[in-house]
């Protein structure tokens, strides 16, 4: 007899506990009941375009979280005037390494900070996608004015000691991960709600 194929998640039962929703993160919605204790957010925040729509990608989150709950997030790197910070991301990290394969290009300015371009030639193939990089002090009063009150902390690309070794795991080389150090190529904002 043949056994049937099963996926992980339903060996270890997480298929149980799990539901993908598919829906605009620009859009306040609870979801069941709300009140969850994290919510998580990766490379989200960078496609707001302006204030208001942080806002609301903000508001969704905080609509969601209960009293004390955390959002996670990981976006672009904290900067007070962004063009500098993309920047000095193109000249600590150029071609054909880049930031893990990735290049990025300024489009044009825009009110709360830049429209950028993000190319790369992965050795899974080519992406190309266009996205925004506010002030941080755009992402930190939209936060809090989506009722987002608690704690404020931003973090930067960390490269643990053990990757800085020729021999090292992955397939990024010593010299680019040892740009991370000066030149962060991500933020990490944790807010409390
Ligand atoms: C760079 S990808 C990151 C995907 C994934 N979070 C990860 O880290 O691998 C960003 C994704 O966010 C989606 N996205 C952008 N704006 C969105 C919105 N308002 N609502 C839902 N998804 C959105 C894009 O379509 C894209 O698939």
């Amino acid at each position: 007899m043949m056994d049937k194929a099963r996926s992980v998640g339903e060996e270890t039962g997480v298929g149980e506990r799990v539901a993908f929703i598919q829906a605009d993160c620009a859009v306040p919605k609870v979801y069941g009941e709300g009140e969850f204790d994290i919510v998580f957010g990766a490379w989200l925040l960078n496609y707001a375009s302006d204030r208001e729509g942080l806002v609301q990608m903000f508001r969704n989150v905080a609509v969601n979280l209960k009293e004390g709950g955390k959002f996670v997030s990981i976006t672009v790197p904290p900067s007070e005037n962004p063009i500098d910070s993309l920047n000095a991301e193109a000249t600590a990290r150029p071609e054909p390494e880049g930031s893990g394969y990735l290049m990025y290009r300024h489009i044009r300015d825009v009110e709360d900070g830049i429209f950028f371009g993000v190319h790369g030639k992965t050795p899974v193939g080519k992406l190309y996608s266009e996205c925004y990089h506010l002030r941080k002090e755009v992402y930190e009063e939209a936060a809090r004015e989506a009722g987002l009150k608690g704690t404020l902390e931003w973090g930067v690309t960390d490269v643990p000691e053990s990757f800085l070794r020729e021999d090292a795991p992955g397939g990024a080389t010593l010299r680019e991960l040892e740009t991370y150090r000066s030149i962060p190529a991500y933020g990490v904002l944790v807010i409390t709600k």
